[in-house]
């Protein structure tokens, strides 16, 4: 069976995950959040107290973890991070690692493997350039700086933290100076990857966006309500 990979790009605040998670869901995809890889990455390397900078020990350790990220719950080595990686200490120190190549090799390359084992909608910032240029569905997601802090602020009062807006806003914009301007795999909108600016779109609609997008690569108009799996087997897929 063909596996139909989704690559869903773009800055923190963005709305990928509950974009990705959802379409995920209708159409009986694997979701699978990169973010969460490289934030449980920098969760260990801390846990060990090794230097964020230091490429060579954190890509030996990468190497060696065993990582869970599907499912929506977060697990390295066993030790579940779902809730652990969603602090801004991790914010800060999981841009560190994503900075370094050879961690990047490392996780790129498991990420590749989900991607032969299953139909996906994977989420982060170089899915459609790096990890899977052939993707046949690339969305970039976008939103204004001030919608993208809006939407942090309330996920960050839901989970309990005191982060006022302003602090998160300049938050988000140091990340998306680190993404942008780092010199592996910066966050960039591939040339085939169909932009959408969600600062004034209901998630739904979103969804519904990119579920059509879905519709149109493999020619099937219901894959969105029936599924992916009896779409690709009408296919013969
Ligand atoms: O999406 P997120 O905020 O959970 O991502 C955490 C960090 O990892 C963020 O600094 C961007 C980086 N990242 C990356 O470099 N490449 C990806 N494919 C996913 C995330």
């Amino acid at each position: 069976m063909t596996k139909l990979i989704v690559a869903i790009d773009g800055p923190s605040g963005a709305g990928k995950g509950t974009v990705a998670r959802a379409v995920a869901q209708a159409l009986g995809a694997v979701h699978v959040d990169t973010g969460a890889m490289y934030r449980a990455v920098a969760w260990m390397a801390l846990q060990e107290q090794h230097s964020l900078d230091d490429e060579a020990a954190i890509a030996a350790m990468a190497a060696q973890v065993h990582i869970e990220v599907e499912g929506g719950r977060v697990s390295i080595d066993g030790h579940d991070v779902t809730r652990a990686i969603r602090t801004p200490e991790i914010d800060g120190a999981a841009a560190r690692v994503a900075r370094l190549p050879r961690v990047r090799e490392v996780l790129v390359a498991r990420q590749r493997v989900y991607g032969e084992r299953d139909s996906i909608v994977m989420e982060g910032r170089d899915i459609g350039t790096v990890v899977f240029p052939h993707a046949q569905v690339k969305i970039y997601l976008d939103a204004s700086a001030d919608e993208r802090a809006r939407r942090r602020a309330a996920d960050d009062a839901h989970s309990g933290g005191q982060a006022g807006q302003a602090a998160v806003a300049r938050s988000i914009a140091a990340r998306d100076r680190a993404d942008v301007t780092r010199a592996a795999s910066p966050l960039m909108i591939a040339a085939d990857a169909v932009y959408i600016d969600t600062t004034d779109m209901a998630v739904s609609e979103v969804v519904d966006r990119v579920i059509e997008l879905v519709s149109g690569k493999t020619g099937d108009p219901l894959i969105g309500t029936r599924g992916l799996h009896r779409a690709t087997r009408s296919h013969g897929g």
